[in-house]
Parts: structure tokens; C-alpha cells; sequence
């Protein structure tokens, strides 16, 4: 028996089918010792118990029993690509900003399409919304739009985003479902908070199940500013446009897809990028100043509202081209890290409550789900101009830092980094005044004309989708008093939608509006509005 064991057995003295030669480098450890033998692992003898010497062995166990992270808390599951942004239309005098200066000038670009509330191991048809954000990395620092495929959002107040997240997440209990919103916690979330009945109403139309990632819009959603060189602000907002046109399947064919490839919308980016049909993108912009701000009756700081491009036209600026599948899945598109803090001189903030709220999230989520604060050194994240600072040491420090001065203001040596206030940022002087109050202004306060104007917008067969997905979804809401309060929610966008709703639920009962705020303490200063 011996005998026959040692000869079935490969390397010590055996033969080795799989070694380098030819084209096959040596396989090495991560110590860089080339390896001898990777099929036995060192054994007391041929029968024996395996010996703690074996260090390759443990090298190679330990290594594999940490190769996971946390995936991203939301838009867990996504997808990436590699290509470059190219400005064909300057904004000089409007932006400081080389890259929305320089015509012509490509620059590198990551792109991460993304659903928001499956887990990373979801499906790719859910209904939901598309993650579409990009970096680009500019001369002067990484400047991400972190957008959605949508161009509002849930709720106005970033306070809130914890709250509809785990209502959408699976529930805590059982545990499911994963990908889905069609359960009783998201609906019994969003029919008590009316400021998301807007983005309901693009939620449940043919937007949120698109055909394919290439035929999805972008929308960086909040306003931002752009920033000239006197200083002056001009509002912004950013929409990405699809060059093969937007196109969607219906939930039947979301349905079926989604049982027979989960992996649909990213086997498709991969294909068309490896066979050259690069999808590719127009930049638009909206511009516009503060008065023309004051003009409408919603705010512009107002995340669940947009504005209507017949009212303000998209100027194109420039483009984006995916021309590169990424080289490995992990080292890129998992260990990108998109910030909306990620601007360059020339792009700043508005006030948007969202927007202010999401400028900590993401820096902050990203120190625990890439483990060190040296994340920004990351290849796929790290900026392609010097970075230079006082920032010091860390887990995975791998900056080749020099030199004894660690501090600023310092005088000891002569290429100490010093801050430069003419190629530096600088965030726009806006005035504020008035009382510290936790409040929602006066002029978030109108939920419903927008729901109504997107449902208006759509053709008859997208309407008919709309509401067979509200009574779809709301079907499955098994606490009846969730399904009652949603179409008070309805009725008070429109009565047909809710009688639509309700007489595809078989709910017979009249439809009572449903209270259009959130109810708030009496003893808090609020505005006389709500
Ligand atoms: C991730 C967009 C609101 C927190 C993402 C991603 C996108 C996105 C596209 C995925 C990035 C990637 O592919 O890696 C948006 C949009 C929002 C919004 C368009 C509203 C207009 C918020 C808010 C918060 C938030 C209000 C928190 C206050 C996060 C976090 C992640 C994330 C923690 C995970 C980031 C990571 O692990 O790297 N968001 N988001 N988001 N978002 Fe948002």
C-alpha cells in the first residue's frame, strides 16, 4: 500500500504535472520563496499528521480566511468599467476648473453602475435604483459624481437615510428579502414620509429595471456650484445621457431574466467593452444663478425635486467613453472608494441637507470597509497628481515619505509641502445668517406636483406600468393599514392613480388623504409652514 501511495503522489520525488517552465513563471509565496510543491501539504510521513512547520500551508489558509470585506452597506452589488471623460465644451468664466476647461484633454475615468439595496450576492434585475458613479482623475485631485440613474432621491435630510435603508434592507429578523421592495417595512416607511411619494412614482415606473447599463441616464441629483476665478458661484446640475438612448424591460421580463442570469447587466458591460462597442455618455449640464433659483416653487436644495429640463436645457459639455473591462474585479471595482467630497477648485457645495449629510458618509463607511485611513492610496482610488502632506503612518502606510518634518508651519527643510492659496481650494464665502435650529424649511414642503408631473410625463403604456407595479408591490404588503395609508398617498398626488391602485388591490373603501408631513414635536421651532 506504501508503496503505490508514493507513486500517485506529486512532488517529493514524484512527478510534477503543473510546473513553471515555457511561459510559467514560478509560483511564489508572499515572501517571495518559490514553491516547490502546492499539491501536499509536510507531513510527519507519508501517513502522518501535518506539521505545524508547514508554513506554506498556513500562509496560504490564513491569507484565504481573510480574503473577504465588508461589501458597501448599500450599493453593495455593483459593477465597473475603465475609460476617460473628454470636455468638448469649456466652462471658462463659469468654472476654475481644468477639467471643465481644458477642451479636448481626456481624462482617466472609473465607472461603478450599481443597485442600492441588494446584498452583493443579489440579482441585477431588482427594481430599484442604478448607482452611476464616476471619478475622474484630474491634474488637480479626483473629482467623483456620485449619481443615481434617477434624479431625486427618498428624503431631503440626510437625518433620514439610516431610516430608509433598513426599511429597504432585508429585515432584521428573518433576514430577507435581499433585493426586492416589495415587503412590509418599505412601504410602511415611505407611506409615513410623503417627501419620497416624487421618487416613488420614478421607483415604480420602467426606469428603475433598465435593459442594460449602457441605456441608463446619470444624475449627480443634488445642486451643486461651480466656482470662476473672482469667485463668483454659478448652481449646477450634473446629467449623464446614454448614447444608445434609454431603454428598459418590463417586470416580466425582469422576472424571467433574473432567474435565468442573475449576472445579466454585468456580462453585458463585459461583453460590449471586450468586443469594442464602447458605451459612452454625454455630459450635460444645467446652469443657473440665484435668482433664477428663487423663480420656482420647490428649493433647488430640495433633493426630491428637479428641474424640468423644458424649463432649463441641458448644456452638453463633454463626454464619457468605457473603453476598458477592469483587470481584476477585487483590486478595482470592489476597492473603489467614491466620495462626493471628491470635487477639484472650481466645484463646491450647496446647502442641500442630503448632500451636506453624505459629505461624512462615505469617508467614513470607507474606513471601516477598506480597514485603513491609507484607503485613498489604493491604486484604483489613489489621485494620478502628488499628494503630499503632514499625514503620517496608519495601517498600510505606502507612501515614501522623507524627512524629519511631519508638521506645518515648518522651516527646517526647503521641499516641505506648503498650502497654496491660488491653486488651492477654497470653499465659496456664502452668507449665512439666522438661528441654529434642527428644522425643515417651509420650502420643501410641496410633495406632490413633481409625482404627478413625472406621472403626466409618460406615455400611456408607461403609466399602465406605474400603477400595475403599485399594485404589484403593494400586494405583497400583507399589513393593511400600510396599503390604506399608501394610497392616502396616492390620492394626494392624484385621485385616478389611487383609485387605480386601489381597484386593481380590490380595496373598496373610500381613499382618505394621508397626512402630508411628518409629524413633528410642537415644541420645536419649525416653520410656520409645516
Ligand atoms: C454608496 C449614490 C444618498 C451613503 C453610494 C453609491 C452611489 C451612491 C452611486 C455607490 C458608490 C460605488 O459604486 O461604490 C447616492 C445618491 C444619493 C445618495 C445619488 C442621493 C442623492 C446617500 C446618503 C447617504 C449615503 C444620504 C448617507 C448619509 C452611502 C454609503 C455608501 C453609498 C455609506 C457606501 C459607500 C462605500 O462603501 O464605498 N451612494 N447616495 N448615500 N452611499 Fe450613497
Amino acid at each position: 500500500g506504501h508503496e503505490e501511495a508514493a507513486d500517485h503522489s506529486i512532488g517529493n520525488g514524484g512527478e510534477l504535472h503543473q510546473a513553471a517552465g515555457e511561459t510559467h513563471p514560478p509560483m511564489s509565496s508572499q515572501r517571495g520563496l518559490i514553491i516547490a510543491d502546492d499539491e501536499n501539504s509536510l507531513k510527519a510521513n507519508e501517513r502522518g499528521p501535518v506539521l505545524i512547520e508547514d508554513h506554506l500551508l498556513i500562509e496560504k489558509t490564513q491569507h484565504f480566511d481573510h480574503e473577504r470585506i465588508p461589501e458597501r452597506v448599500v450599493h453593495a452589488r455593483g459593477y465597473g468599467a475603465k475609460g476617460y471623460f473628454e470636455l468638448t465644451d469649456s466652462l471658462e468664466g463659469i468654472s476654475k476648473a481644468g477639467v471643465l476647461t481644458r477642451v479636448g484633454e481626456k481624462t482617466p475615468a472609473f465607472v461603478r453602475f450599481s443597485t442600492v439595496a441588494g446584498n452583493a450576492g443579489s440579482s441585477d434585475l431588482a427594481r430599484d435604483v442604478r448607482g452611476f458613479a464616476v471619478k475622474m482623475y484630474t491634474p488637480e485631485g479626483n473629482w467623483d459624481i456620485v449619481g443615481n440613474n434617477i434624479p431625486v432621491f427618498f428624503i431631503q435630510d440626510s437625518i433620514k437615510f439610516t431610516d430608509l435603508i433598513h426599511s429597504v434592507k432585508q429585515e432584521p429578523d428573518r433576514g430577507f428579502p435581499q433585493a426586492q421592495s416589495a415587503h412590509d417595512t418599505f412601504w410602511d416607511f415611505v407611506s409615513l414620509v410623503p417627501e419620497s411619494t416624487h421618487m416613488l412614482m420614478w421607483i415604480m415606473s420602467d426606469r428603475a429595471i433598465p435593459r442594460s447599463f449602457r441605456m441608463m441616464e446619470g444624475f449627480g441629483v443634488h445642486t451643486f456650484r461651480l466656482i470662476n476665478n473672482a469667485g463668483k458661484s454659478t448652481y449646477v446640475k450634473f446629467h449623464w445621457r446614454p448614447k444608445l438612448g434609454m431603454e428598459s424591460v418590463i417586470w416580466d421580463e425582469a422576472l424571467k431574466i433574473s432567474g435565468a442570469d442573475p449576472d445579466f447587466h454585468r456580462r453585458d458591460l463585459w461583453n460590449a467593452i471586450d468586443e469594442g462597442n464602447f458605451p459612452e455618455w454625454e455630459l450635460g449640464v444645467q446652469l443657473f444663478d440665484e435668482e433664477f433659483a428663487q423663480s420656482f416653487d420647490f428649493d433647488v436644495l430640495d433633493a426630491t425635486k428637479l428641474i424640468p429640463e423644458e424649463t432649463l436645457p441641458l448644456r452638453i459639455i463633454g463626454k464619457l467613453v468605457l473603453d476598458r473591462n477592469v483587470d481584476n474585479y477585487f483590486a478595482e471595482t470592489e476597492q473603489v472608494a467614491f466620495a462626493t467630497t471628491n470635487v477639484v477648485p472650481g466645484i463646491d457645495f450647496s446647502n442641500d441637507p442630503l448632500l451636506q449629510g453624505r459629505n461624512l458618509s462615505y469617508i467614513d463607511t470607507q474606513l471601516t470597509r477598506l480597514g485603513t485611513p491609507n484607503y485613498q492610496q489604493i491604486p484604483v482610488n489613489a489621485p494620478r497628481c502628488p499628494v503630499m502632506n503632514m499625514q503620517r503612518d496608519g495601517h498600510h502606510q505606502m507612501l515614501p515619505q522623507k524627512g524629519r518634518v511631519s508638521y506645518s508651519p515648518s522651516s527646517l527643510e526647503a521641499d516641505a509641502p506648503r498650502p497654496d492659496a491660488v491653486k488651492g481650494f477654497s470653499s465659496f464665502k456664502a452668507h449665512e445668517e439666522g438661528d441654529k435650529m434642527r428644522v425643515r424649511a417651509a420650502s420643501f414642503a410641496d410633495h406632490f406636483s413633481q409625482a404627478l408631473q413625472f406621472f403626466n410625463s409618460q406615455t400611456e403604456p408607461e403609466q399602465n406600468h406605474i400603477v400595475s407595479a403599485f399594485i404589484f408591490e403593494l400586494s405583497k404588503v400583507e399589513t393593511k393599514a400600510i396599503r390604506t395609508r399608501m394610497l392616502g398617498q396616492l390620492a394626494n398626488v392624484d385621485a385616478t392613480i389611487a383609485q387605480r391602485v386601489a381597484d386593481g388591490l380590490g380595496m373598496t373603501e373610500p381613499i382618505k388623504p394621508a397626512a402630508t408631513t411628518v409629524t413633528v414635536r410642537t415644541d420645536l421651532k419649525v416653520s410656520p409652514a409645516l
